[in-house]
């Protein structure tokens, strides 16, 4: 069930759409950011809320790679592996991450600090290899520098 908090926030933003159904990203989107992911149960609460059918929610949720269909940690890092980012040495970044936080892509550490997914281009190809983590954009990347910015999140 969707919470008073998440109903208020998603009725809020109905002002700003012609039909409900429109409203299903933002909808998803506050969810997430209640929950930190968006279980089947949400995807229901919110088709409901929005007038689509469970299944029409997920094919939304699925399509757009920033919600997570599953239980990630308390920080998201996205590693860009699209051309650039590749041509400029990103399999050594998740590598690196991968080694560092003993996981591989698509996994959470034990700790639940971070998940590591890969995603298409972040559009920072100018300072490939690049990284976000949670809404953070990190770009120029080394072996060096990875291991502060990794610091900086608990
Ligand atoms: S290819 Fe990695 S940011 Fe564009």
């Amino acid at each position: 069930m969707l919470s008073d908090q998440e109903k208020q926030e998603i009725e809020a933003e109905l002002a700003h759409y012609e039909r409900p159904q429109a409203l299903c990203i933002e909808a998803l989107k506050i969810v997430q950011k209640h929950r930190g992911w968006v279980s089947d149960e949400a995807i229901r609460d919110v088709g409901e809320a929005v007038g689509l059918s469970p299944h029409e929610v997920d094919s939304v949720a699925t399509f757009y790679n920033l919600i997570y269909r599953r239980e990630v940690g308390r920080h998201v890092i996205h590693y860009c592996d699209s051309v650039s980012c590749w041509v400029m040495g990103c399999d050594k970044i998740r590598n690196q991450l991968c080694q560092e936080l003993k996981i591989q892509p698509g996994q959470t550490t034990e700790d639940q600090r971070f998940t590591l997914l890969p995603i298409p281009c972040l559009g920072a190809c100018d300072t490939a290899p690049a990284v976000m983590i949670d809404e953070d954009l990190h770009g120029n990347l080394n072996s060096e520098n990875l291991k502060d910015i990794l610091a900086r999140y608990d």
